[in-house]
């Protein structure tokens, strides 16, 4: 019986699958290291890296993921069998490769346009929306309106972003004023307006199905826990991050309500990433305080060097670096962001929003 049963999901589980493959034309995905599939030079001189499968900058030398592997963009894509997304800034994301979408995701970006300038050259989410415009331009002289309409509405966007307007702005007051000006709960919801617009332009701009990820427990990354009592995530940290999170969640509400043509879901990072650190063993990480790689493995280093050697068993640490999930922890997260239950993508999660 219960052999049965498991081979009967299994074929209504492929099946789904080959019937996304022809509903999902293409993820265009938004947002900052978590996604960047390429798309920077700000580490040109850093993230030089040796780990399949990162990518090339192609502004300068070899960068590409901050990931042992595969990020959270990757891992979505394959998830619901659509092509991978393009790096933007990639002289051959040009004609029919731009068909299966394109990433316009940049290391250090914000939704606020000063977050992370220490580290230089970024695409901003103002940007990243400006360089869709670009990319829709070409698409317009591949297809007519009515076409073009049903494939930005059978498209699927991704955003990812919030991080680095808390780790590289609010968080450094040194460098930027922001905690001066606001508090937590002002900035965050400084942060939702500013990001409301730019979605509400991506809608403007024929998109209809949206992904929203939530920022994760970024108190307990390597390098906020290194200012915390041992063994204990930065709980200040963690605690701004609700006015984020929950007005994200409720935003997703409004948009919904007000555009029936469209769904916007949004991705329960924090909680995801929360019950990874909470239950290392269920999914088989065994270190959850410091990164596999880097100088102290848990202090400022962004990505892992090529002449600097990972740990062995890259599998069982949730961190890669002081900042980025190992290629484990992301699968883990994009898993539950295509699969989960409501609690994990909320009103419903991404596969069932390539079905609509
Ligand atoms: C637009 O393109 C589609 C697909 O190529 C075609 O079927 C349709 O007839 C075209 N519509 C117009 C108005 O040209
Ligand atoms: C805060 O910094 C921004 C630049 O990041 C600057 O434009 C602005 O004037 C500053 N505001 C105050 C009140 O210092
Ligand atoms: C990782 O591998 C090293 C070397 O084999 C071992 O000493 C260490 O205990 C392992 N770490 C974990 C968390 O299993």
């Amino acid at each position: 019986m219960i052999i049965v049963v498991v081979v009967v999901n299994l074929m209504m589980v492929s099946l789904e699958v080959k019937a996304q493959t022809q509903r999902v034309p293409a993820l265009f995905v938004f947002g900052d290291s978590l996604v960047d599939v390429g798309n920077n030079n700000l580490l040109n001189t850093l993230a030089k890296s040796n780990y399949f499968p990162y990518g090339i900058d192609f502004r300068g030398g070899p960068t590409g993921r901050f990931s042992n592997g595969f990020n959270i963009a990757d891992f979505i894509g394959n998830l619901l069998g659509v092509p991978q997304a393009a790096a933007f800034a990639n002289p051959t994301t040009r004609g029919p490769t731009i068909l299966n979408g394109v990433n316009f995701a940049s290391g250090a970006a914000g939704i606020l346009q000063e977050t992370g300038r220490h580290y230089g050259d970024r695409f901003s989410l103002n940007q990243q929306v400006l360089n869709f415009e670009n990319t829709l331009n070409q698409l317009r002289t591949m297809m007519n309106g009515t076409a073009l309409s049903q494939y930005l509405a059978k498209s699927i966007a991704i955003l990812v972003f919030g991080s680095n307007d808390y780790i590289n702005n609010y968080l450094l007051p040194t460098l930027y004023n922001s905690s001066y000006l606001y508090n937590p709960q002002q900035f965050g919801n400084l942060l939702l307006n500013s990001y409301a617009r730019q979605i509400q332009a991506l809608y403007s701009l024929g998109l209809r199905k949206f992904f929203l990820a939530g920022v994760g427990p970024l108190g307990c990354i390597p390098n906020q826990r290194a200012s915390a009592p041992p063994g204990r995530c930065a709980d200040g940290v963690n605690q701004m991050l609700g006015t984020f999170n929950e007005g994200l969640r409720a935003m997703v509400d409004q948009l919904n309500k007000n555009h029936p043509d469209a769904m916007f879901v949004y991705g329960n990072t924090y909680a995801v990433f929360g019950d990874i650190l909470n239950n290392p063993a269920a999914y088989s990480f065994s270190v959850i305080d410091r990164g596999c790689c880097g100088m102290g493995r848990n202090q400022g280093q962004i990505t892992c060097l090529p002449f600097q050697v990972p740990c062995p068993n890259r599998s069982q640490y949730v961190f890669w670096d002081a900042f980025h999930p190992t290629q484990s922890a992301a699968y883990v997260f994009s898993w539950r962001a295509v699969n989960g239950p409501p609690s994990d993508s909320y009103p419903i999660n991404i596969q069932q929003m390539a079905l609509l």
